[in-house]
This record gives C-alpha cells, sequence and structure tokens, in this order.
C-alpha cells in the first residue's frame, strides 16, 4: 500500500515538473487545437491543428497567444531568468518570388496591440510608437521585405528586435550545417522564408550573459549547432515580470498566409523538441489540389502509361528492323511479285538450319511452305547490297515469273531487305542433278540415276532453252547452266532453275577488270575476252552439262598420267579433252559413257548426246549449233555432222592456249578450282 502511495507521489512531482521546468512554465505543441491559444484578428486554428496566422486576405494582422501570462522574473522587480523557445512556421505567398509581410515570436505585456498596423509594422505597432521603450516587447522576426526605416539587412532575414521593428542582429535565413566544415567555416545554407516549405526556429535567452542567440533549420533537420545569429540585450529593461507569449503576423499587399506548425517553450531550460512527425500537414499551394485517390493514381497511370507506350514503341521498333524490308517506287509495277519478308520468315520458321536445301554460289536455299496457300517453296537468300542492276535484275526475274515452260522452275516472286535479296521458287522435291550423279557430301547417296531418266533431262533441257532464247517473246540468256542448277520435279524431269544471278553479279563488275560470272567449267571461252553472255554461252555451259551427265564426271577430270605405278602423277584436264582423248585414242567413244549405268544405257543416244555436247562445247561461238538445231538433233530430225575426234581436239587445245583462260577472274563456288586448271592437262 505505501509502495503505491509512494508510486503515485512520485508520479504526481513528475506531472508537475513536465508542465512547469525546473523552475517556470513550459509547455509543447505538435499542432494546436482550439483552446490551446487565445487568436485575433485575421488568426485562427485549422480543423487539421495549424495555427493560421493569416488567412491570406491582404492587409491583416492576426495574433496569437499562449492564454496566461509567463512568469519571466523570480520575485517582483527581479531579473528576467533565461528562456527559450523553438517554433515551426512556414510562409504561403500566393507568388513563388514574393511575399508580405512576415511574423514574429513576440513577448509582451498585454496581447492588445492598440494602433498596431498591418504591413511592415507585423501587427506590433505604428510608426509613431515604433522602438518606444514603454512597449516592453521582445520579438524574434521573420521578414520577407527588406524596409530600409527598420534598417532591415534584405528581404529574406531573421532578426531579434525589442520594442520594435529595429533588430538588435538580424541574418539572411539560412542554417550552417554540422559536420559541413569548409577550411573550418561551416558551410552556409541559404533558406527562404517563403518557400512555402516548413522551417523550425530556435531562441534562447541567456540571462547570465544576456545574450539572445537566434538558430534556424530546415523542418525535420537536426537543431545545428551554430546560431544563425547572436545578439547581446540584458531584457530585464523590456520584458515585465510577467508577460504573454504568443506570435503575430501581417500581410501587406500580397496574399500570404503565415502559418506555425509546433511551438514549444520553456522558462530556465531548454525548449521541448517540437515532434515534427506529429505537426499538420500544410495546405497545397497553385493548381487546384489533386483528390487523394488521384495523387496515388495519377503518378501510377502516368508511369503505366509512359511505360506502355514506351514499349510498344520499342517492340514497333524492333517489328519494324525485324521485318524491314526495301522497296523502291520502280518496284510497284512488279508488286504482285513481291513477297514480304515477314511471309518469307514464317514459311521459313526463321530459315531454320534444318529447312536448307542446299548452299549455292550464290546464296542459301531453304525450304519452306508460304503461311496462306500452304503452297512449298525455295528460298534462296542472296546477299547483295548493290542497287545497281537490281532493277533489271527484279525485272527479269519476275518477266521470267510469267514464263511457263515444263522445264523451268518458276520464279513464284522476289523480297529485298537491306543487303538481301530473296528469290522464291517452285519446290522441287526430288533436288538437283549433281546429286545424283555425284551423290553430296554427307554421304547420302542417291540411286543412280538411269539412262532414260538422263536422255529425258537433256531433252528436257535443251527444249528449255529453245523456248529462252527463241520462243519466249525476249532473248533471255540463263548464264549458269549446270547440273547443280538442273532441278528433277517429282516426275523425274529436269526443270532448269536459277536463273538470272549470274547477270545480277555481272552489273556489279568494275568495268576495269572485267569479272567474268559463272561457274568455272561452263564458262565459254569467249568469255574471257567479252564477258558478254549470249545465246552461245548458254548452249556451251549446256553442252558440257550433256558430257557431264553423260559421263557421270565433273567438267574438270582428274586423271592418272605415267606407266608404272611409281611414277604415276596425278592430273587434271578439262572434261572435253578427256571425251575426245578417249575418242581419238581407242576410237571408242562410248568408253567415255558413266560407268556406274552398267551398260545400261541406248548406245545411240549415248553416242549422240557425247558428240552433241562436244560440239557445243566447241570454243568457236560460232561452230556451235543455236539452241534451235540443238533441238532438232536431239529428236533426231536432223542428224549431227560429221565429226572426227583429232582436228577438233588441235582446234581446242590451239584455242584455249591463245585465248588466255588465266586473264579473267572467276567467282562462284567453284572457283577454288583456280585457272591452271583449265590449261592443264591434254597432251
Ligand atoms: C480573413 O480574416 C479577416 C479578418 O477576420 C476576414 O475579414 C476575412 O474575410 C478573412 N478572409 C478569409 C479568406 O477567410
Ligand atoms: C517595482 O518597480 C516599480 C517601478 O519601477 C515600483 O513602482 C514598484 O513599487 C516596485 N515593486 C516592488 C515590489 O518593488
Ligand atoms: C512612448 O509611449 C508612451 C505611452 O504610450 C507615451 O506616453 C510616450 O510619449 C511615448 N514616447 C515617445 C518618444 O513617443
Ligand atoms: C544566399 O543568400 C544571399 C542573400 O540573398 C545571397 O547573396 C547568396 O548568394 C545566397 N547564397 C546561395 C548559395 O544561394
Ligand atoms: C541586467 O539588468 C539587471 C537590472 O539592471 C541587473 O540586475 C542584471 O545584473 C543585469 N544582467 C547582466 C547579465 O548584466
Ligand atoms: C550578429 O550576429 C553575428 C553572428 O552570430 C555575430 O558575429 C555578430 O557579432 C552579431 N552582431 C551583434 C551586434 O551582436
Amino acid at each position: 500500500m505505501s509502495m503505491l502511495l509512494q508510486f503515485l507521489f512520485l508520479s504526481l512531482i513528475l506531472l508537475a515538473a513536465s508542465t512547469t521546468g525546473g523552475d517556470g512554465q513550459q509547455f509543447a505543441y505538435s499542432g494546436f487545437s482550439t483552446n490551446d491559444l487565445v487568436v485575433d484578428g485575421a488568426t485562427t486554428i485549422t480543423s487539421n491543428g495549424l495555427l493560421e496566422l493569416t488567412n491570406g486576405t491582404d492587409q491583416q494582422t492576426g495574433h496569437a497567444f499562449y492564454p496566461t501570462p509567463v512568469q519571466f522574473t523570480r520575485s517582483p522587480n527581479g531579473t528576467v531568468q533565461s528562456f527559450s523557445t523553438s517554433f515551426v512556421f512556414a510562409i504561403l505567398s500566393v507568388y513563388t518570388d514574393l511575399s508580405a509581410h512576415g511574423m514574429a515570436f513576440v513577448v509582451a505585456p498585454s496581447r492588445n496591440f492598440p494602433g498596431a498596423l498591418p504591413g511592415q509594422f507585423l501587427g506590433l505597432t505604428d510608426i509613431r510608437n515604433d522602438g518606444n521603450a514603454s512597449n516592453h516587447f521582445f520579438t524574434v522576426e521573420l521578414d520577407t521585405i527588406e524596409n530600409k526605416e527598420f534598417g532591415d539587412i534584405n528581404a529574406n532575414h531573421a532578426g531579434a528586435n525589442v520594442n520594435g521593428l529595429r533588430s538588435l542582429n538580424s541574418s539572411s535565413a539560412g542554417y550552417y550545417a554540422d559536420g559541413d566544415v569548409n577550411g573550418g567555416e561551416f558551410h552556409f545554407h541559404n533558406l527562404s522564408l517563403i518557400s512555402r516549405e516548413a522551417m523550425q526556429v530556435w531562441m534562447d535567452y541567456d540571462a547570465t550573459a544576456s545574450s539572445i542567440t537566434v538558430t534556424m533549420a530546415p523542418s525535420k533537420a537536426a537543431r545545428p549547432a551554430r546560431p544563425l545569429f547572436t545578439a547581446t540585450h540584458n531584457l530585464t529593461s523590456v520584458v515585465t515580470d510577467a508577460a504573454y507569449v504568443g506570435f503575430s503576423s501581417a500581410t501587406g499587399t500580397i496574399n500570404t498566409r503565415h502559418y506555425v506548425l509546433g511551438w514549444s517553450f520553456a522558462m530556465n531550460g531548454p525548449a521541448p523538441a517540437i515532434d515534427v512527425s506529429r505537426l499538420p500537414k500544410l495546405p497545397r499551394m497553385g493548381p487546384k489540389p489533386l483528390s487523394k485517390a488521384l495523387e496515388i493514381v495519377l503518378p501510377i497511370a502516368t508511369a503505366a502509361f509512359v511505360l506502355a507506350v514506351g514499349s510498344a514503341a520499342f517492340l514497333l521498333v524492333r517489328r519494324h528492323l525485324k521485318y524491314a524490308e526495301l522497296r523502291e517506287d520502280w518496284e510497284l509495277e512488279f508488286g504482285p511479285h513481291r513477297f514480304s519478308y515477314r511471309d518469307l520468315l514464317d514459311a521459313t520458321e526463321g530459315f531454320k538450319d534444318e529447312l536448307l536445301l542446299g548452299v549455292g554460289g550464290f546464296g542459301r536455299v531453304y525450304k519452306g511452305t508460304l503461311p496462306v496457300s500452304k503452297l512449298e517453296v525455295a528460298v534462296k537468300r542472296v546477299s547483295h547490297d548493290s542497287r545497281q542492276g537490281m532493277k533489271e535484275f527484279i525485272a527479269e526475274v519476275v518477266s521470267i515469273g510469267r514464263i511457263q515452260h515444263r522445264n523451268l522452275v518458276r520464279v513464284l516472286g522476289y523480297c529485298r531487305r537491306r543487303g538481301e535479296l530473296f528469290l522464291v521458287y517452285e519446290y522441287m522435291p526430288s533436288g538437283s542433278v549433281d546429286k545424283y550423279l555425284y551423290g553430296n557430301n554427307e554421304g547420302t547417296t542417291r540411286p543412280v540415276l538411269s539412262w532414260e531418266h538422263r536422255w529425258r533431262v537433256v531433252k528436257g533441257i535443251a527444249s528449255c532453252l529453245l523456248y529462252l532464247h527463241e520462243e519466249w517473246e525476249q532473248v533471255v540468256v540463263h548464264r549458269d547452266i549446270k547440273p547443280s542448277n538442273v532441278l528433277l520435279d517429282s516426275d523425274m524431269n529436269g526443270r532448269l532453275g536459277d536463273f538470272g544471278l549470274a547477270r545480277l553479279y555481272d552489273h556489279d563488275a568494275d568495268p576495269q577488270t572485267t569479272h567474268v560470272v559463272g561457274t568455272i567449267g561452263y564458262l565459254a571461252p569467249e568469255l574471257g575476252h567479252t564477258s558478254k553472255a549470249t545465246p552461245q554461252t548458254d548452249v556451251f555451259s549446256f553442252g558440257m552439262f550433256v558430257l557431264e551427265i553423260t559421263c557421270g564426271r565433273r567438267p574438270v577430270v582428274v586423271v592418272v598420267v605415267g606407266d608404272d605405278e611409281s611414277s604415276q602423277e596425278e592430273s587434271q584436264c578439262m572434261l572435253v579433252d578427256w571425251v575426245l582423248e578417249r575418242w581419238a585414242s581407242s576410237g571408242a567413244l562410248l568408253e567415255t559413257v558413266d560407268a556406274r549405268l552398267g551398260g545400261d544405257y541406248n548406245a545411240a543416244e549415248a553416242c549422240l548426246a557425247l558428240k552433241l555436247g562436244l560440239l557445243c562445247s566447241h570454243p568457236f561461238s560460232k561452230s556451235r549449233p543455236t539452241a534451235r538445231q540443238v533441238m532438232q538433233y536431239l529428236d533426231g530430225e536432223v542428224p549431227l555432222p560429221e565429226m572426227a575426234p583429232t582436228d577438233m581436239s588441235l582446234h581446242m587445245m590451239a584455242i584455249m592456249q591463245n585465248e588466255g583462260f588465266d586473264d579473267y577472274v572467276v567467282t562462284g563456288s567453284t572457283a577454288s578450282i583456280g585457272t591452271t586448271s583449265v590449261v592443264s592437262g591434254g597432251r
């Protein structure tokens, strides 16, 4: 029981201490309620607890005081004791750069200021009464207008005054931040009184030294160690024994609100700390405040919108780049033959390696299935940077696309991108003839092409050549007839494919160096001089093709030279020479027919094919038959001219050496064979 009484007693003492301080009064407010203070003039306490000293009407004054006077002396006519105060304030002007007039912490004998004026008088005095010692008031002013009559230093200062508006000392608003020492000096930070930001002021009067210190800082910042300014004045002569403490403020011609958010005071001790976390919110200035919900939703919505627009743009750009094509005005007329890159990408599943049909001289060929029609196509992807000749080439491709011939692989259309050209062909399920003649490198062996099939292919290609050279509305030169460009359809008919690419590359040629394009072994000798593809150069290539398909050998033959095994050497020679040599030496032309046929061939047809091949490969272009004559020979309508192997062979050697094959540059898939192979061999 006694314990409980002791506890209650102690609690009472503590309670008393908390309200009166060591030997005086103290209080602290974080926000105000209506009965905390006595107000007058324009001053109100807002519903959210702000002390609004002025209400935004101009030329107003307002006061707010702690309701009861504070005892500043211990005994009547004694010395004024030490005291401290601290407050958080904010000034909200309608303008961001101009305000009027200011506010002050006030210690005064009375709550009434008779005759006090607004404006620069801050609701404290008038010009007649200013500085009169009988005023007995002490103030800490926050002044936003420079009034020369009161010796103001600027329009943004704090000052300590007695009895009037002239300051004992003052300073531009700001603070010296702790730990921010610059060359032994604290660094000064300006504060703008009219920044609409809450700021805190501390004022301490030390009676023993008659010193007044004023310190400022942004609200929520800790109290800086170094005060903003100090003043020395014995307040015993100023402050009355009992005096009211509070605030005074006034507006001038500018609509301004002066607010106090929190306040503490103590006699004989430091002012209690203000709980800044509990301070009321300042009203928003400027545009009509948004609702809370909007305040939260709007930034999120804005961010989401920006994000959405950003990613949409990003995706569009990426998509644009991914599917970007090259289109020029002249292509309009070829519109129907133009494929979209997207469709080709879809068709070939993004040019998947598994769909690669082959790598040719000018590019890679992929199998594809067109998205809508489900038509199977072969898509040739050609790297091509040049615009030169592109129009002519496309025109030719498109015109060839219009040619309908059963031995022609149809060009369905094309597509262009930067640096790339795509040609879309009919898909030939059985692949190209060379695969059947030589197998492919991967070791997949195809069945030996029977003589019947070979003969049909030869006749088919010949009829196609005739059509291109003579029967179509304009002369079309294929330029690259060879087994890898002769494809087999499902009925094993030969179909000529890969049109015009050589022509496209011709246009790139540097006129300084004659740049013959095609495939070595199939190039007519005169191309070394003229580099002009003609029907005769096609016939030459066709001749090589016929020899190749009949002999089952590549246009450059590896032969073994030497009598006994030790001195044997490998040597290369042209297929033409090889056939001629065998023919001349043994008179047995048919020995050159592909051994894989196992003798299962029509001897008359094979003999015709070999002789026709030789004739077409004649070094003199004028001695070669035309495509029409070729067709007539093959159909047996016209007999082949008599040919003797020896004189033709001599012709060939002479021509080939004189023509100087070494002089021209060869590009294409088999260019690595080089030029020497052309002149080697023979006798
Ligand atoms: C501000 O206070 C004054 C004086 O009390 C009053 O006349 C005026 O209407 C008030 N203005 C506003 C906007 O409340
Ligand atoms: C205090 O001083 C005033 C005048 O300065 C005087 O009239 C008054 O009597 C004094 N009071 C006391 C208690 O000394
Ligand atoms: C100071 O104020 C008092 C009281 O109002 C007055 O009697 C006196 O004349 C004033 N002094 C001056 C210098 O104006
Ligand atoms: C601080 O304010 C003073 C007075 O207005 C001015 O002269 C000074 O340049 C300001 N300093 C900074 C860093 O803004
Ligand atoms: C202040 O003035 C009073 C009365 O004149 C005096 O008693 C006191 O000692 C003074 N204080 C200081 C610090 O000088
Ligand atoms: C005013 O305050 C400054 C800064 O504290 C100080 O250096 C200066 O001496 C003071 N002036 C007077 C007259 O007290």
